[in-house]
């Protein structure tokens, strides 16, 4: 078996390199050999100074996050970095692309750090309900500062080896030849003959946050206070405050014991199992990357609320697109709102002039489909009415070439029955986008029976192209998040009437975890959608149908299951609604009781879940990972609590269908009807 870190001798210096992919992480293998390859070189007379680098586009993204949770295998990266930590000769690690956790934490156990600009650096923990267990709350401070160590680890996120090199992190960007000018580093510094200080004893940043306390502690609450009930930012930052309060060693082994709480708590479980889940939910069987077709141009039909959201999804990955909308006058409206976008995102300071006319440039627009011939692919997002979108299919055929791809946007329509309206439905899918499209990170891509692996490879590589995380589900009414929520709010108006108000249903879900409540959401999004479809369908939901009769659409008229004075975008309770819901009640011979927030969870969530084994079951969703993956990018769900179908077998999968099952009987309701797959899932990933 070869090795997984191997060294070559260079003019005296060693340089030790790190090949294990794809992203060089800390697996047990690769730190046996790597301490074992690292004991030689720290004995060899031979040896005058010490280079560690990766292979590939990765230094080393981190720990084995498939290896965390279970009892550590010596030796573990603690082991290692006290190893390099030790050595009296100069230590130099060559950051030649993500360093990223464990792997940032290996490199600041080394003397220097050079890096080329590419490279990516960050102590990602907390965003697997983690802290950097390996010192990284201690060495980090000392290189750049306890503020600047905050911002970096209490968020996750990553900085770029400029930006790197600004505050310290970095010793030496390398703008050529990574590998020499780092070997001359070494040698030079070698030459120095002890001069070389580990990042352990170097007290001068800690020195200055200290005369500083109380501005540590104020920039410490600013960012705990949006992170209110997680509990590893709370103990990533309190590590990072040990830096200023006790010696290294005791600081570190405060830091390896938050670190084993973190690693069994229920939060650190739940992101775990999503960074895999979202993962696995972009490989299909039998579909290879490549396989996938080359995208240079989009062309999008229909542009509203989401043709606008999608064009600018795509412009800003710098991608040109153009829009077909029915006439000049809505044609010139939407390029001008997709303007005041960027012009608002310049004026906010979040954009240069440079980039926003750049994105400008890339867009153009007409009434005619004769521009989309030279598109690869074309997005359709018009209403919402199957008629008109065989008719825009059929049309789009005619006027592409085979092999560009026609998608849809449609939120519930047969994906299939707009592809037979082509002379080539291999080209047709669904890409379905959530809104703000250039927001949501979600993308359901709907795999219709005839779709090609080629077309569907072509989405998958696209969608990673733009930001989005994509889930391939298959064509059902609502697909996988429609459908679940649907079944989430059937009980909602039955809530009302027996006693729930909106405000406590909204709160009960706040609770939970969800940005934001489900009358919240309707309020944001405007009553008058769901009533003109359900009038569409020939369906009612009385409560939010008497609002809209009184011309209450949410925000947008002030009024809605909330009121929201004077312009607020903070909804309050309104007197006049809950009036309203009692009378409704009264008349439909409900008598009002008190209802908890329990139950408000049990009868929308439990339902939800129900329609999540239905998708399974029916083969619209793969594997019941893929729906939490939707459900956390698409609508919300709280990231820590895993998922829709994570947090169920948590929640108990048997008291699910127990609960169901009392319900159906009780009331008939469909929703009720336990799927035969729930038990099944305590089994699946
Ligand atoms: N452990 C195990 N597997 C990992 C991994 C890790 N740290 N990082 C990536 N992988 C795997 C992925 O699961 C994927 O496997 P697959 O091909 O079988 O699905 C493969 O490597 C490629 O990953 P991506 O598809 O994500 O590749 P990208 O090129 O898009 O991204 C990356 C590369 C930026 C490094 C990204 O993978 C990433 O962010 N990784 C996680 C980094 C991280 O969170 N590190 C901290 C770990 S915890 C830690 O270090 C604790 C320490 O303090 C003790
Ligand atoms: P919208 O009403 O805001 O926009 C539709 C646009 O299509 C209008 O600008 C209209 O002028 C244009 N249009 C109509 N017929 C056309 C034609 N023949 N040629 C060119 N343009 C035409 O609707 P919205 O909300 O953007 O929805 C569009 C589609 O996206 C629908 O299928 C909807 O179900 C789906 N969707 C909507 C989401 C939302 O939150 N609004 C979320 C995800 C999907």
């Amino acid at each position: 078996m070869s090795r997984l870190a191997a060294c070559t001798i260079h003019d005296g210096v060693a340089v030790v390199t790190i090949d294990n992919p794809p992203v060089n992480a800390l697996g047990a293998r690769l730190r046996g050999d790597l301490f074992a390859v690292l004991s030689e070189v720290v004995a060899s007379p031979e040896v005058a100074a010490i280079v560690l680098t990766g292979s590939g586009r990765n230094f080393v993204a981190g720990a084995d996050i498939s290896e965390i949770g279970r009892p550590p295998v010596e030796p573990t990266v603690t082991s290692i970095i006290e190893l390099i930590e030790d050595c009296e000769r100069p230590t130099i690690a060559a950051i030649n692309g993500n360093a990223l956790g464990g792997g940032l934490e290996l490199a600041m156990a080394c003397h220097y750090r050079v890096a080329t600009p590419e490279a990516r650096l960050g102590l990602p923990e907390v965003r697997l309900g983690l802290l950097p267990g390996a010192g990284g709350t201690q060495r980090l401070p000392r290189l750049v500062g306890a503020a600047a160590a905050l911002d970096m680890i209490v968020t996750g996120s990553e900085i770029g080896a400029r930006k790197a090199s600004g505050i310290g992190l970095v010793d030496a960007l390398s703008e050529g030849d990574l590998m020499r000018e780092a070997i001359a580093l070494a040698q030079a510094r070698a030459a120095e003959n002890g001069s070389h200080v580990a990042v352990r004893y170097r007290e001068d940043k800690i020195a200055a946050a200290k005369r500083d306390l109380a501005g540590f502690e104020a920039h410490r609450d600013a960012l705990l206070s949006k992170r209110r009930g997680l509990r590893a930012p709370q103990l990533a930052a309190l590590s990072v405050g040990n830096a200023l309060t006790l010696p290294f060693d005791d600081a570190l082994a405060a830091e390896r014991g938050f670190f084993l709480e973190l690693a069994s708590s229920d939060e650190s479980k739940a992101l775990r199992h999503l960074f895999f889940a979202e993962r696995e939910a972009a490989k299909l069987d039998g579909v290879t990357k490549e396989a996938a077709r080359a995208v240079r141009r989009v062309g999008i039909v229909g542009a509203g609320t989401m043709g606008r959201g999608i064009a600018m999804a795509f412009l800003n990955a710098g991608m040109p697109v153009a829009l077909a909308e029915t006439d000049e006058e809505a044609l010139a409206k939407a390029i001008e709102a997709i303007s005041a976008s960027y012009a608002a995102l310049v004026r906010r300071g979040s954009l240069s002039e440079e980039e926003a006319s750049a994105r400008r440039g890339n867009l153009s627009g007409s009434v005619s489909y004769d521009m989309f011939a030279d598109c690869d692919l074309v997005i359709e997002a018009v209403f919402e009415d199957m008629a008109l979108k065989k008719t825009i299919f059929a049309a789009l055929a005619a006027a592409t070439p085979a092999g560009t791809i026609l998608a849809t946007n449609t939120s519930w329509l047969d994906v299939n029955e707009i592809a037979a309206a082509t002379d080539r439905p291999q080209d047709v899918l669904g890409l379905h986008f959530f809104s703000p499209a250039h927001v949501m990170k979600l993308l359901e891509i709907v795999r219709g029976e005839r779709t090609s692996p080629a077309a569907l490879a072509t989405a998958l590589k696209l969608a990673r192209r733009i930001g989005k995380v994509p889930v391939v589900v298959g064509v059902g009414y609502g697909f996988v998040g429609n459908r679940m929520l649907a079944a989430r709010n059937a009980e909602l108006e039955r809530l009302m009437l027996e006693g729930a108000m909106p405000t406590q249903i909204d709160r009960a879900f706040r609770d939970f975890g969800w940005p934001m409540g489900p009358f919240e959401m309707t309020d944001l999004a405007g009553l008058d959608v769901g009533w003109r479809n359900r009038r569409a369908h020939g369906k009612t939901a009385p409560v939010a149908d008497a609002l809209c009769e009184m011309g209450r659409f949410g925000q947008k008229t002030g009024r809605g299951f909330h009121l929201y004075p004077d312009g607020s975008r903070k909804g309050v309770p309104d007197p006049e609604v809950e009036k309203l819901i009692r009378t409704m009640a009264e008349e439909a011979g409900i008598a009002p009781r008190a209802v908890s927030f329990a139950e408000i969870l049990e009868r929308t969530h439990y339902p939800m879940v129900n329609a999540g084994a239905q998708v399974v079951e029916e083969g619209i969703a793969r594997r019941a990972a893929d729906i939490d993956v939707v459900w956390v990018n698409g609508y919300g769900f709280p990231a820590w609590k895993g998922g829709p179908m994570f947090w169920a077998r948590k929640e108990g999968l048997s008291r699910i269908e127990r609960f169901l099952a009392r319900q159906f009987e009780a009331t008939g309701s469909e929703h009720f009807r336990p799927s035969p797959m729930l038990p099944l899932l305590a089994a699946s990933d």
